[in-house]
């Protein structure tokens, strides 16, 4: 190569000069309105947060239906949210299961079905469970209600989110 290859021209100096500024001036702009756009996004979805039901001096060994509400932010939605739960105490334990039918998707009840006592019924197909969640073999749910992570303090039940017991 000769010494005239690596001579940079005026012309080809200004033209590098001038991307590499104009470049990095345009990364300046362009970033952070890129990272205020999408900032909602990134933020946690709050599935984490626990909100607060009831009272433990509430709960029986009978399944009870509580309903609260909590304020869910989904990206730039901020929407009032409201939730149920059948919630028992299992001796020391504190048993909290949505009313979420695993089949379809139907809301369950307690005790509402006179052929089939002590159990959780959907009354959309017939499906049932027992008092712990457990889909009952033969009837259309082949999974077992969700339950709820709980916390307690200072006396209050809060809920987290339900998720799968398989
Ligand atoms: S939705 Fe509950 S049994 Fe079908």
């Amino acid at each position: 190569m000769s010494e005239k290859d690596h001579n940079v021209s005026r012309r080809q100096f200004l033209t590098y000069t001038l991307t590499g500024v104009g470049g990095f001036m345009a990364a300046g702009v362009v970033l952070p309105m890129a990272r205020f756009a999408i900032d909602p996004v990134l933020q946690t979805t709050g599935e984490g947060d626990m909100h607060a039901v009831t009272e433990v001096s509430e709960l029986t060994d009978e399944p009870q239906r509580f309903d609260f509400s909590y304020e869910q932010e989904d990206a730039w939605y901020t929407s009032e949210t409201t939730n149920s739960a059948w919630i028992y105490l299992d001796g020391d334990d504190i048993v909290a299961l949505s009313p979420v039918c695993t089949h379809l998707g139907c809301t369950v009840n307690w005790n509402s079905n006179e052929n089939h006592p002590n159990e959780f019924f959907c009354p959309c197909h017939g499906g049932r469970f027992e008092k712990d969640g457990t889909n009952v073999a033969g009837t259309p749910p082949t999974e077992p209600l969700h339950r709820y992570k709980v916390e307690v303090r200072d006396g209050t039940v809060y809920l987290g989110k339900a998720e799968p017991q398989i």
